[in-house]
This record gives C-alpha cells, sequence and structure tokens, in this order.
C-alpha cells in the first residue's frame, strides 16, 4: 500500500479534541458538574489517567465543570506530556488567565473570575505509579479518564486503579469504545464487515508488555466492572464518535483524525490472516479517496459514566 501518512500521536489527539467535544455525553457530563460543585471553596485532588496532551483539562474549565484543585494529568507517553504543558499554557495565554511556574514543575493557573488550578503533568505508567504510592495510593478526591479504559484489561486492572480514589469519591470515565465502527459510504458490504470484525478482534487479543490489553465491548461491561469494584452509577450514556462532512469538507484537523484511524485500522490488519493484503490495500485505499473527495462519514459507538466509589461497609 503506497503510503505518504505521517502518523503524529500528539496530532491525533489534538484533532480528535472537536469530535470529543461533539460527543461527549451532555447528560453524564452535567452531573458530574453538580456532584463536583457540591462543596464551596473545595480544591480536590484530580487525577487524570491517559491523559495524553490534556484536552480533558481546557475542556472542563471552558465547560465550567471545574475551577478550582489541584489536577495530576498523568500519561505514559513523554511526547504527550511534553504537548499538554504547551498545549496548557497558550490555552491559559488566550483566555487571559495567569500562568506561574512551580519549583515541582507544576504550572499555577489563576484567573480574577475565581479559576485556581495546579496542573501537574506526570510522565508515568499507571500501574508502576499505582505500585510506587503503595498505602499512600487511595488519594484522590476525582478520577478521570478519556479514551483510556478500554486500552487495559478491565477485569483484572480496573481495581488498582479504582483503588487510587477515596472513599466516597468521584469519577468520571469518558469515551470507551463498545463495539461499532462504521464506515460510509459502503465498498464491498461484505469485506467491510469483515474488516469491522477483524478490526474489533485486534483489541480483544491485543497484548501489551505481555498483558492483555483491550476490549472491542468495554463500553458496556464497564457497567458491571463499576458494580464489581465497588462504584455507584450516577449517570450513563452514549458518546458516539460521529465524523460527517459538510459540503466535502470536514472540520478543524477532523480530516487528519480520520486518516489516523483509517491507517491504524489498516496497520492492525496488515498480518491477518483473514483478510489478503490486495482486499486491505483496495478498501483502505478506496477509504483514503473518501476522504480527500470529503465523502467519507465515521461513526464509532462509545459510553460515559459517572459515579461514586462506595464507602466499605461499617
Ligand atoms: C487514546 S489515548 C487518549 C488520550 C486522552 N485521554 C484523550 O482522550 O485525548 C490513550 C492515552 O493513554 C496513554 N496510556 C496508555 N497506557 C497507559 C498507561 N499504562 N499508563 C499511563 N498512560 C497510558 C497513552 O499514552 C495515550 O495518551
Amino acid at each position: 500500500m503506497a503510503n505518504d501518512f505521517v502518523f503524529s500521536f500528539p496530532r491525533y489527539l489534538s484533532s480528535k479534541k472537536t469530535v470529543d467535544d461533539r460527543s461527549l455525553n451532555r447528560g453524564v457530563i452535567d452531573t458530574f458538574r453538580s456532584e463536583l460543585n457540591c462543596v464551596n471553596g473545595w480544591f480536590p485532588r484530580i487525577l487524570e489517567v491517559g491523559s495524553g496532551v490534556g484536552s480533558m483539562i481546557d475542556r472542563l474549565v471552558d465547560w465550567d465543570v471545574i475551577r478550582t484543585g489541584h489536577y495530576f494529568a498523568l500519561d505514559s507517553m513523554d511526547e504527550n506530556v511534553i504537548e499538554a504543558r504547551k498545549r496548557i499554557l497558550e490555552w491559559a495565554f488566550t483566555r487571559g488567565f495567569q500562568t506561574e511556574p512551580n519549583r515541582d514543575g507544576s504550572i499555577s493557573v489563576r484567573s480574577q473570575g475565581g479559576i485556581d488550578l495546579r496542573i501537574e503533568f506526570v510522565l508515568d505508567d499507571v500501574f508502576r505509579f499505582i505500585d510506587s504510592r503503595g498505602e499512600a495510593s487511595d488519594q484522590f478526591d476525582v478520577l478521570l479518564s478519556n479514551a483510556f479504559l478500554d486500552l487495559i484489561d478491565m477485569r483484572t486492572q480496573l481495581s488498582s486503579i479504582i483503588g487510587l480514589l477515596k472513599p466516597g469519591g468521584l469519577y468520571y470515565f469518558t469515551i470507551n469504545f463498545d463495539g461499532a465502527t462504521v464506515f460510509e459510504p459502503e465498498t464491498d458490504p461484505e469485506l467491510d464487515d469483515r474488516i469491522e470484525r477483524l478490526y474489533h478482534r485486534t483489541m480483544d487479543e491485543r497484548i501489551t508488555n505481555g498483558l492483555k490489553s483491550g476490549d472491542s465491548r468495554a463500553g458496556r461491561h464497564l457497567f458491571n466492572h463499576l458494580g464489581d469494584n465497588g462504584c455507584s452509577v450516577l449517570e450513563a450514556g452514549s458518546s458516539d464518535w460521529v465524523v460527517a462532512p459538510s459540503n466535502g469538507q470536514y472540520r478543524y484537523d477532523e480530516a487528519y483524525f480520520l486518516r489516523f484511524i483509517l491507517e491504524t485500522v489498516g496497520e492492525a490488519l496488515k498480518n491477518d490472516p483473514d483478510v489478503t493484503s490486495t482486499e486491505l490495500g483496495r478498501w483502505v485505499q478506496t477509504r483514503r479517496q473518501q476522504i480527500d473527495r470529503g465523502e467519507l462519514f465515521y461513526m464509532a459507538h462509545q459510553l460515559d459514566y459517572v459515579g461514586r466509589k462506595l464507602h466499605p461497609p461499617s
């Protein structure tokens, strides 16, 4: 497959922000906002795992969900953490917020209107971070993840992530992939279906660092995993990605977002015995042309959840 596409994960995450902005479930985020604001003058310790380029930080401030707190943005990829710091400083500048670097490397962001955040960018693997904290690990008031929990083995790993939350603490887990990847218009219906099924199979069979790491139906399975890990669900709802062209154009950097997804599918299946390289090459090339012509419609089904870690029975 001749291909001039340049994979940049930070650019992909930045291009994803406008897609996530449209997709995040409004009922779930409204519940998150009202639960978080229930105590005035609070300076919560907030941890986001797999925070990427930090898009959730500016989103939550811009959407008046978070105003104060110590926000730990943790990600294992150094180029994401570098980009996150840069993005947040640029965003604070454009909003007219004051920023101040602290000795520990964190940034304080303040505004006349009452924004008061200490943002700490943490470069670490979440499971190493958990191990290194030992007994002190359950000290966050709020725990966030966006497009992250579908990358782990929730049956064995969600409990240690929930362990980071104080009893009674609030979680907001969003953009959890759930079993539908749609590209329209159809090319060859049998091949379209097969590629979707095989792509989902790569998620179910993915191994990272020797461990199972993924679930193509993570969104629906998360409901029971939360209950099994002592969490309530206060609100849940779908947060499907929908990228549709308008007059043959995609918005913002969303043509790049689509190419990144498409090339990721192509890479994931290039050694799959159940699709030939001719079939895959033809399919990817057709989809590339649909993006170039502003014809491709893309949708992925996802779910959002908000709730609390319950206090252990006394
Ligand atoms: C799909 S991206 C989502 C990023 C961001 N939350 C967003 O929605 O834009 C998943 C992120 O999780 C990070 N990640 C994956 N495994 C991780 C781990 N074990 N510990 C910390 N971060 C991890 C990746 O580096 C990546 O930035």
